[in-house]
């Protein structure tokens, strides 16, 4: 079945990057001058798919209004003659039918895919969570829905992390070749003791799900830091092999943490025309400085 619509739970409080996150969303942090969350819509437009729903909360109204038009701008920069910023706004607005449910408490990123039963109804579809910046071509989610299309089952997109980073992961267990770029999985654990987990390959923000998965969600209890876990319904579809992982390509930054957030930062202005020049000046000062 063709993948036509996308999930981005965007609920979260951001509470790593407190203060910048007090009075604004996390999502709408830049990465240079470009709202993270604009990456990850990107991604799904680029992807080819249709509708997007994001699962949002009480303090993220910005990016409803990011993604809508701003009639007032867009007639100043008119009357500014200023073309090229004319173009970039209003072609913000013109990404992709968005839509919008809030979560009405945080009880966990697999409540927040719940959110999104009654949009997604019967089919399969895309999650993405926007603190896993994925850069690369094809994008991430169009590998994904690739992979689909040779399974048949949800699929986990993972990467290997090391040791001391397991516990921050939903990792899986391996039921076939792990080498192989696409491979069944025969369980799933939420963020393992290092000890414990079953291997180095963790899940990365991106998931193909099957409408199966709501029927697990609803009577899922609490798992790890007493949050409903998506990892915990997707253990439950692994031991019935309907789950399989999926080694991505490109470059993936995690900007939820501070120093992915950094290097996110620097690596996209090192690929920006308009930038990367003088800013690698910037750094080749600094280094010769020994700073
Ligand atoms: C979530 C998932 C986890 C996954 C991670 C990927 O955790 O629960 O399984 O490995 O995203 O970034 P979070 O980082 O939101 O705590």
């Amino acid at each position: 079945m063709e993948i036509k619509k996308a999930v981005i739970p965007a609920a979260g409080w951001g509470t790593r990057f407190l203060p910048a996150t007090k009075a604004q969303p996390k999502e709408m942090l830049p990465l240079i001058d470009k709202p993270a969350i604009q990456y990850i819509v990107e991604e799904v437009r680029d992807s080819g798919l249709k509708d997007l729903l994001l699962i949002t909360g009480k303090t993220k109204r910005p990016i409803e209004d990011h993604f809508d038009r701003s009639v007032e701008l867009e007639d100043f920069l008119r009357e500014k003659n200023n073309n090229s910023m004319l173009d970039l706004v209003e072609d913000i607005a013109k990404l992709m039918d968005i839509y919008y449910v809030r979560q009405k408490a945080q009880l966990g990123l697999g409540h927040a895919v719940y959110c999104a039963r009654s949009f997604i109804n019967d089919e399969p579809f895309g999650v993405l969570l926007s603190d896993d910046i994925i850069l690369g071509d094809p994008p991430c989610l169009q590998q994904m829905i690739d992979a689909y299309h040779k399974t048949g089952t949800a699929v986990v997109a993972v990467m290997e992390v090391k040791d001391e980073e397991v516990h921050k992961y939903g990792i899986v267990f391996p039921a076939g070749d792990s080498n192989r770029n696409l491979f069944p999985v025969s369980s799933l654990v939420e963020k393992p003791f290092r000890e414990k987990a079953p291997s180095n390959l963790a899940v990365i923000g991106r998931y193909i799900l099957l409408p199966e998965i709501f029927d697990i969600l609803e009577d899922l209890p609490p798992g790890r830091g007493g949050e409903i876990q998506l990892t915990d319904a997707l253990n439950i579809l692994a031991q019935q092999g309907k789950v399989h992982a999926y080694r991505f390509t490109g470059q993936r930054y995690d900007i939820g943490d501070k120093l992915g957030f950094l290097e996110a930062t620097v690596d996209i202005a090192l690929s920006r025309p308009d930038i990367a020049e003088s800013f690698l000046r910037y750094l080749s000062s600094k280094v010769q400085r020994g700073a």
